[in-house]
């Protein structure tokens, strides 16, 4: 949440700042900023709302050193005076910060027994007047001392009205990369917001403060001691962050999707020999045999892709698999046992509470496998063994071809666990062939758009939706119902279908639709009488089914179907019918697609 940019060199880095936040602007987009610094004066620019209306502002100006924000509301409104950069009442220092500062009450309550006057609502404008505060000539010790009195989590990048030439970033518990060019430095939330400028970086650690110039960059520890830093080389391609012919990046991902899941299958198996290899798994077969127990931990999308692969893992390769959501397992105090396997997914790799649950988990001594799309990222970095998506930048807040990535993956990886343990060469072989068939199915969906989009319009108007299933249509409910209140704003209930009868079917009539995710063979007939209890209670029934189901026509009021697959990999070709039928009804509503209200694609505070 929140994007951070900076620079110190020649360049116009008012130009580079625009251009560099715009690459990370799912991060937030409540607000935007830019500090400056115009005839050696340093000046703030702020705009309310998207990246485009700080553009007008800043149209014709120029520095070469720059900080630039784009924000996601924590504390404060979404106001010009709560938007970044904030400075010190003397108008001194200027700072950018993505994190929540958790002690800002207390320290602002003692800054105000001083004297010191607010003039906004954030817990950032705490750290810029304790800077000043602090600030005796040398805005490294200023910044150093002040952080110092931070709890909470932090990324800032500071200027200071006498150092026109210089910029203090620090970080603690949310990320942070130093690019290092020649002649001119970077400093991001992101490498997609620098890479394009260099590949070399620096990513700052937990409690570490920088002094950057356009020559230099000198890095500081906890205890203020100057220490030896490493640069390490990006070695992903500069990605395609165009809409291409689409009017949003949603549907320009949805349709990425045949080819994202070939690339999340390429080169990982063998079909001959119906097995799995995942090169960037460094754990060998009989460190693999030795997992006893797996536990996975994410949030969002990628919780319910860890839904999917508990039922995956524990039906194909027997060893029972718990998910656990991050912000709910960072504070238990975890059972971790010998021979518990961790599986951390994220496609962002950067969600604040996956991570601290990786942390409790490595605490507790367990290997952790990641999954995730981003390289680079503080997962791909923490994990013991990183498997990547390779879905290309996902750019939608709104998860659509990463989530069927993970799926892809995470079927893979419970069929290598199969293969290594009980499942003969022909099972994995067969399964094997079907997973090669997804990205021609997803083809097929996809050609069922106009239909979908015809459902969608005659239930638009609807302001809620039931989404049921059963088995591995219970997790995909889940994340249907989740697509649908995300981006078009209408209330939609996930649910296991065999739980409606528990309660939730007293919400049931004639103004609550009913979309049943039929495709699982094993509890095709158990779903099918569910529809007709939600039937019985007036609700207008849409099902989604396997090609040449018989007798659900006359069931139900619509009917989506989709190519045979097997059971298991069924949530993949669901997913994309509930991902068209999200976003042409979000189209229909005139919702914001791509920036849905409220949201950030990287959620970095907890
Ligand atoms: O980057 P992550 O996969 O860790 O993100 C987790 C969730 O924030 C994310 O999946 C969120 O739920 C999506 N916006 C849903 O479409």
């Amino acid at each position: 949440m929140c994007g951070i940019f900076g620079y110190v060199g020649t360049k116009n880095g008012v130009t580079l700042a625009l251009e560099g936040l715009r690459r990370i602007e799912y991060r937030g987009y409540d607000s935007a900023g830019i500090g400056v610094f115009e005839k050696n004066k340093l000046h703030c620019y702020r705009a309310v709302g998207k990246l485009e209306n700080l553009e007008k502002v800043v149209q014709g100006k120029s520095s070469t050193t720059v900080i630039a924000h784009t924000r996601w509301a924590t504390h404060g409104t979404v106001t010009i005076e709560n938007a970044h950069p904030i400075m010190d009442s003397s108008k001194a220092v200027a700072v950018i910060h993505n994190g929540i500062i958790e002690n800002f009450q207390e320290l602002r309550a003692e800054l105000e027994r001083e004297g010191v006057v607010f003039s906004t609502q954030t817990d950032t404008e705490v750290i810029a007047q304790l800077i000043a505060k602090c600030y005796e000539g040398d805005l490294l010790k200023a910044v150093q001392v002040a952080v110092a009195t931070l709890k909470g989590a932090y990324a800032i990048a500071v200027l200071h009205k006498d150092h026109p030439d210089m910029c203090v970033v620090a970080c603690l518990n949310t990320p942070l990369v130093i690019g290092v060019g020649i002649g001119e430095n970077f400093v991001a939330s992101d490498p997609n917001a620098i890479i394009h400028h260099t590949r070399e970086v620096i990513y700052v650690n937990d409690g570490e403060v920088a002094k950057i110039t356009a020559d230099k960059v000198e890095l500081f520890d906890s205890a203020f001691v100057k220490i030896p830093h490493k640069i390490e080389t990006l070695l992903h391609n500069v990605e395609d962050f165009s809409k291409g012919a689409y009017e949003h990046y949603t549907m320009k991902e949805i349709h990425e999707q045949v080819q994202s899941t070939k690339n999340a299958m390429y080169a990982r198996f063998f079909e001959d020999y119906g097995t799995v290899v995942l090169e960037d798994l460094h754990l060998k077969p009989d460190e693999l045999l030795a997992v006893e127990r797996i536990v996975i931990v994410a949030c969002g999308t990628s919780l319910h892709a860890g839904m999917v692969a508990s039922y995956l893992i524990e039906e194909l390769a027997g060893i029972p698999t718990e998910v656990e959501i991050s912000s709910e397992f960072r504070y238990k105090n975890p059972i971790v046992q010998k021979g518990t396997l961790a599986i951390a997914i994220s496609q962002s790799g950067e969600t604040a509470d996956t991570i601290a649950a990786v942390r409790e988990l490595k605490a507790k001594g367990a290997y952790i496998v990641g999954l995730c799309n981003v390289v680079g990222s503080t997962l791909a970095r923490e994990a013991s063994s990183c498997l990547f998506l390779r879905a290309g930048p996902e750019i939608g807040v709104c998860s659509t071809k990463a989530f069927t990535s993970q799926l892809v993956v995470l079927s893979l990886f419970a069929l290598m666990m199969a293969r290594l343990r009980y499942m003969s060469k022909v099972d994995g072989q067969k399964f094997l062939k079907d997973i090669a068939e997804i990205p021609e199915k997803i083809a097929l969906v996809l050609e069922k758009s106009h239909q979908i989009e015809a459902i969608a319009k005659k239930y638009a108007a609807y302001e809620n939706f039931f989404f049921i299933g059963r088995r591995y249509m219970y997790p995909s409910s889940l994340e249907a119902a989740l697509k649908l209140k995300e981006i078009a704003y209408v209330n939609a209930n996930g649910y296991a279908a065999g739980e409606l009868k528990h309660g939730p079917i007293a919400l049931i009539s004639e103004t609550c639709p009913t979309f049943a995710l039929c495709a699982d063979a094993l509890t095709y007939d158990k779903v099918l009488s569910n529809v007709m209890e939600a039937k019985a209670r007036h609700s207008k029934t849409i099902a989604v089914v396997y090609e040449g189901t018989k007798g659900i026509k006359s069931i139900a009021n619509e009917v989506i179907e989709i190519p045979n697959t097997r059971d298991e990999l069924a949530p993949i070709l669901v997913a994309v019918v509930c991902q068209l039928f999200a976003y042409y009804v979000a189209r229909l509503r005139g919702a914001e697609i791509d920036q849905p209200k409220n949201l950030a694609k990287s959620v970095t505070v907890e």
